[in-house]
């Protein structure tokens, strides 16, 4: 078992970015649950434990804990925002709500002998978003950083190894953040930082080998870099034992099936089914428009998709996906508590409750690029690895009137022109998705002397290096100008295309 770091998760929005933060450094984590026993956590290689931040108050009477023996399993215990006061708390100090919230950077003074500060200057910005502080701390603690409004932004209780801070070493903005983590993790927690792709590849193989053994699994495969990765650790960890089976949802962009096919086949020899069901699809979609509803729908036809599909093969137990960290994150608090549902990704909130499988999801703790370059690793075919992102629920959620086929030839004729006329732009590869919406709005033009009443297609355009946070791109005018001119003159059923110039957040990537 390789050396570990556990995250015990409080619901902070923040907690996927130390995890990641930490593989940075090339030590493993996983977050988990924050009331995991203490037996699961004593019987694996944890090298040290993080509390996350939260929502919530310490002293409220549901706020969520962890068993106060972590401290008796003789591990290095660093608590960050919530995770500090709770810590604190355990320990016998006291907290209270701050009269003045503190949101955004501040200055910390940072003093004494603490290693987790060893190398930082004594005067660092950091991040902070709290409301509540520790405001009194027993004796056995030491205050290692302050603010003007936070007399303990720092603590050390030596004799349990426990550190609290209150500000977010996660967050780029605190800007000596990464130090105090490798401090965390080297020279407190005496990592080894052996951990590495090849390495991940490695184990998650042997893993899936024992887990599986001489089952058979088939695989959701999208032809997106998320499931294609899946496809070759299981490639490598099972072989033959892999059917996969590519869906046609009828919601799919222009000869989408056929390019995934072709790439599939012209790359590899995995065993592939093709399902064809845009009939099921869309009479399944008939009259719906609320968004939850579309991705629950599309999340039981498609399992009924690959049950169908798979329904001559022996002894099939596992349903594997390319499941990312933000869908899970996204779509169901992972600690069952306080981060609230934004979307039900298909692939997580949106399947049935029966799945008559159980589920592999390799990838389920990981971001994008992280699985992007994985991919590489794996020596994924380059077509497959720079694949915009595309939805599960595909195009289903970027109509936001009734889907129809009509709608549907509407919207992939305008995806086509976007694509063609971005994709000439040298700035293309920094884009991380760039689509089309289609309106439930219909407006008045003029075309050939003509009056039209038409529909508008928005335009969405986003760099993000996780889908987590997104800044929309500003493209060149000539560009947009080509967009505009052929959608409205060669899309039937299309008189006007707006630019959507929101980020996420406030706004998410997909309009539903
Ligand atoms: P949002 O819209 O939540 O999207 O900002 C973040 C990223 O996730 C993709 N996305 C989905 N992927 N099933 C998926 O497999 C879904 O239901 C789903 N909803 C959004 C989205 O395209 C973006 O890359």
């Amino acid at each position: 078992m390789p050396e570990f770091v556990a995250i015990l998760d409080f619901g902070s929005q923040y907690t996927q970015l130390i995890a990641r933060r930490v593989r940075e450094h090339h030590v493993y984590c996983e977050i988990l649950r924050c009331d995991t026993s203490i037996e699961e956590l004593s019987g694996k290689k944890v090298k040290g434990i993080i509390l996350s931040g939260g929502p919530s108050g310490v002293y409220e009477e549901e706020a969520p804990r962890c068993d106060p023996k972590i401290f008796d399993l003789g591990v290095p215990v660093l608590g960050i925002c919530y995770g500090m006061q709770l810590g604190c708390e355990l320990l016998g100090g006291k907290v209270i709500a701050a009269q003045h919230r503190e949101y955004g950077s501040t200055e910390i003074e940072v003093s004494g002998e603490d290693p987790l500060f060893s190398g930082i200057n004594s005067s660092t910005t950091v991040w902070m978003s709290h409301g509540d502080r520790v405001s009194e701390i027993e004796e056995g603690f030491e205050t290692t950083a302050k603010t003007d409004n936070c007399p303990h932004a720092g603590i050390w209780h030596r004799e349990s190894g426990f550190r609290g801070i209150q500000f977010h070493p996660e967050v780029t903005h605190t800007s000596e953040g990464s130090k105090i983590l490798h401090n965390f993790l080297f020279a407190i927690c005496d990592c080894s930082g052996d951990w590495s792709l090849s390495r991940f590849i490695e184990e998650k193989t042997a893993e899936l080998k024992a887990t599986i053994g001489s089952k058979n699994v088939v695989l959701g495969l999208s032809g997106g870099v998320d499931s294609s990765v899946v496809a070759l650790l299981l490639d490598r960890a099972i072989g033959n034992q892999l059917t996969c089976i590519f869906v046609d949802n009828g919601v799919l962009r222009k000869n989408e099936r056929e390019q995934v096919k072709g790439m599939f086949t012209d790359n590899y020899e995995f065993n592939l089914r093709v399902v064809d069901a845009p009939e099921v699809f869309l009479e399944n979609l008939a009259g719906v428009t609320d968004p939850e509803e579309k991705r629950k729908r599309i999340g039981n036809t498609f399992i009924d998709g690959c049950k169908e599909a798979a329904a001559d093969l022996d002894d099939v137990e596992f349903l594997a996906q390319g499941t990312l960290y933000p869908d899970v994150i996204e779509s169901l608090s992972p600690i069952g508590g306080p981060s609230a549902t934004i979307k039900s990704h298909h692939n997580v909130g949106g399947l049935p409750e029966q799945l008559g499988f159980k589920l592999i999801e390799p990838l389920r703790n990981h971001f994008k690029d992280e699985v992007r370059a994985l991919g590489k690793e794996l020596c994924l075919a380059p077509e497959l690895l720079h694949r915009q992102p595309f939805p599960g629920p595909g195009l289903a959620v970027r109509i936001i009137v009734e889907i129809t086929a009509d709608n549907l030839d509407v919207l992939r004729n305008a995806d086509v022109i976007i694509q063609e006329e971005i994709e000439k732009w040298e700035g293309y590869p920094g884009i991380w998705q760039s689509f089309g919406v289609l309106l439930p709005v219909q407006t008045v033009g003029v075309m050939g002397d003509q009056r039209t009443y038409d529909n508008v297609v928005a335009l969405r355009i986003v760099e993000s290096l996780d889908g987590m946070t997104a800044n929309w791109i500003c493209l060149p005018q000539d560009i947009l100008a080509s967009i505009s001119s052929r959608i409205c003159n060669e899309v039937h059923g299309v008189n006007r295309v707006v630019l959507d110039i929101s980020s996420k957040p406030p706004s998410t990537i997909e309009w539903e």
